[in-house]
């Protein structure tokens, strides 16, 4: 399957064609109106500008037959906001076009906003608006290995279940997601947690390169020797300085992971609890060992709240001794071992989409009591919400996930980035709530107030045990934390200069409102 070479030509024919039948650029003050008289016009000023950008053919409105479908590409249905249009660009100048057309057009008058997309994986719905247009780069999915650099080149709109299929063709793969169904996009923005992460440290720490159309339409590389300060920014700072429309990743050569996956009954939380804060605190001479642990209620898989495992050694080697090996001895309710390809491994973990998702984080000490009490919590958050839901109107899940304090020193070997977990200096654990909920809106609502509280329980009980650390994590929080904030002066500052010298309109923090935005913090 050489699909991706055709998508790839495909794509660069297209760049040709638009550029040439281009009209001319339209007066900055009132855009050029004459569209509006002409019968194929939208009435819509984005949408038109866009059309008269040359980008008439990327177009979608909610009268195409596409329009849905697409939308329903996001992944929770909270997030599936409707806009008056969405470009698809398919290349990075069709991207320069699309933001300068709309980023001029009537010189920004309206209560009309712009949202970039890639994978729809944000539950928070920053990817997606109503009052506006939508910059989907889905079509830009591609990934190219370059051999002699040892850099796999990768299109923001791939899911990371493609990536590594065709990257695995070239005999490589890249610390990116685990979810196959996850954007490439968002996840390197905001860090990204792989099975790789105690080898390499977050997947944006591996970026040694990345491809970026910044505010004014200007198409630059941001590196360790050129924009070095926009590539630290980037790495974990989120959507405020550009659009990123290639990321050049470090390559690992393709190896199969083992990947053993379980559930328990919940007789067994201490296990699992002493398992996940074991991991944490192993050395270093372990990374290559990575583990995932969760708490959940899902009346699909089992009656009653049951806990789940994902271990996996990214070297397929089964019989090193680690922290899960206590797990690995206790009667499972399922059980599964593999040796597979980064490739079936994300395509056999893609958490379902649809249905309605709240998620929010926190980060504490890797003190076993902590996780016990947060696991209580969560029993409780159930019976919450099973006050006004039925057992299998709901799905909950709720995270424990080794964060050794040795990844911060591989992330400032690598040039640093914007999470600041230089300044934590001890074994942690992320943990990471998320609710689903099949119902309607009006439980979804309840069931995050329900988690907003529950949040605040974890983190009352993880302060009172003095493990209490103050970091959110960009990818799982929920939109009313102070995620950035969370990453400590230094870099919030980092993020303010880079911010006002590569977006000096603020067009990122204004015109694109969606995601943790470096203005909003205090
Ligand atoms: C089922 C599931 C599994 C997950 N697994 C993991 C995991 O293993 N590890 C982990 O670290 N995280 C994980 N996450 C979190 C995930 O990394 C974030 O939700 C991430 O934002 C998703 O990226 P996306 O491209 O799909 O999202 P999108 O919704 O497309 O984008 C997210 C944000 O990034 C911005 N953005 C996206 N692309 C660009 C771009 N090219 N340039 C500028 N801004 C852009 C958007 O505007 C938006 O604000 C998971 C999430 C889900 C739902
Ligand atoms: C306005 O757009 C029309 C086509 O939509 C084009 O023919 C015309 O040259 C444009 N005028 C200016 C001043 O750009
Ligand atoms: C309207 O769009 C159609 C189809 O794209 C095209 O053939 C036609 O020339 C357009 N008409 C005008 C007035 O631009
Ligand atoms: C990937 O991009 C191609 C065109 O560039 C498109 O046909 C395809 O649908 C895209 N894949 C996804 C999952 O959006
Ligand atoms: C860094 O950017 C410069 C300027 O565009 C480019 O010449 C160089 O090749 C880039 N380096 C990497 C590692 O991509
Ligand atoms: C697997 O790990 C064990 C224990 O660390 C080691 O003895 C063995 O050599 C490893 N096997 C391979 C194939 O690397
Ligand atoms: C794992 O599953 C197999 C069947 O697939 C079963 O025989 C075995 O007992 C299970 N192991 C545990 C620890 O439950
Ligand atoms: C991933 O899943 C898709 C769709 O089910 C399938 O076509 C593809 O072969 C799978 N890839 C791998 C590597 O398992």
């Amino acid at each position: 399957m050489k699909s991706y070479i055709i998508v790839a030509a495909a794509a660069l024919t297209s760049v040709a064609a638009a550029t040439e039948g281009a009209p001319a650029a339209p007066s900055l003050m009132y855009g050029n109106t004459s569209h509006l008289l002409g019968a194929n016009s939208s009435g819509i000023p984005p949408c038109d500008a866009l059309t008269d950008a040359g980008l008439g053919d990327r177009l979608l409105f909610a009268t195409d037959a596409d329009y849905e479908p697409q939308i329903a590409t996001w992944w929770a249905e909270n997030a599936r906001k409707r806009p008056y249009c969405l470009v698809m660009p398919q290349s990075s100048e069709e991207v320069s076009t699309a933001l300068t057309a709309l980023v001029n057009v009537n010189d920004g008058a309206g209560d009309w906003h712009i949202a970039v997309r890639s994978g729809g994986h944000s539950s928070t719905g920053s990817s997606s608006i109503a009052n506006g247009v939508i910059i989907d780069l889905s079509n830009m999915n591609t990934s190219t290995y370059d051999a002699e650099a040892n850099v796999a080149k990768i299109q923001p709109g791939a899911r990371w279940n493609k990536a590594y299929a065709e990257l695995d063709k070239e005999g490589v793969t890249v610390a990116g997601g685990r979810d196959g169904g996850v954007g490439v996009g968002g996840f390197l923005l905001g860090g990204g947690i792989s099975y790789y992460s105690g080898r390499m440290g977050f997947g944006c720490d591996t970026v040694v390169n990345f491809e970026v159309v910044l505010a004014d339409g200007a198409i630059v590389n941001a590196n360790e020797t050129a924009n070095a300060d926009l590539w630290r920014a980037l790495k974990g700072g989120g959507s405020n300085f550009g659009i990123v429309t290639r990321y050049d990743m470090e390559a690992i050569p393709a190896q199969d992971l083992y990947y053993d996956s379980r559930l328990l009954s919940s007789v067994y939380s201490d296990a699992v609890v002493d398992a996940a804060v074991g991991f944490a605190d192993q050395d270093q001479s372990l990374a290559d060992n990575h583990l995932i642990t969760f708490f959940s209620h899902d009346t699909s898989t089992s009656p009653d709240i049951h806990a789940a495992t994902i271990y996996v050694n990214t070297q397929g080697n089964g019989s090193v001794e680690t922290a899960f090996d206590k797990v690995q001895d206790l009667p499972a309710l399922y059980n599964t071992t593999v040796v597979q390809s980064m490739a079936e491994a994300a395509n056999g973990s893609q958490v379902a989409a649809g249905s309605r998702a709240a998620g929010a984080t926190l980060l504490f000490r890797s003190d076993p009591q902590i996780l016990r009490r947060a696991a209580e919590i969560h029993a409780e958050f159930v019976e919450s919400l099973k006050g006004f839901m039925t057992a299998d109107e709901f799905v909950t899940m709720w995270f424990f996930q080794p964060i050794p304090s040795y990844m911060s020193a591989i992330s400032q070997q690598r040039g640093g980035d914007m999470l600041g977990l230089d300044e934590v200096r001890q074994n942690a654990i992320m943990w990471t709530g998320g609710a689903w909920v099949n119902t309607d809106d009006a439980a979804f609502a309840r069931a995050q107030a329900e988690l907003g509280k529950a949040t605040a329980r974890v983190k009352e009980a993880s302060r009172s045990m003095n493990g209490d650390i103050d970091f959110i994590y960009l990818n799982y929080a929920d939109a009313s934390q102070d995620s950035l904030g969370s990453y400590g002066p230094a870099n919030v500052e980092h993020m303010r200069e880079v911010a006002a010298r590569y977006d000096p309109t603020e067009v990122f923090q204004l015109r694109v409102p969606g995601g943790f935005k470096i203005s909003s913090v205090a």
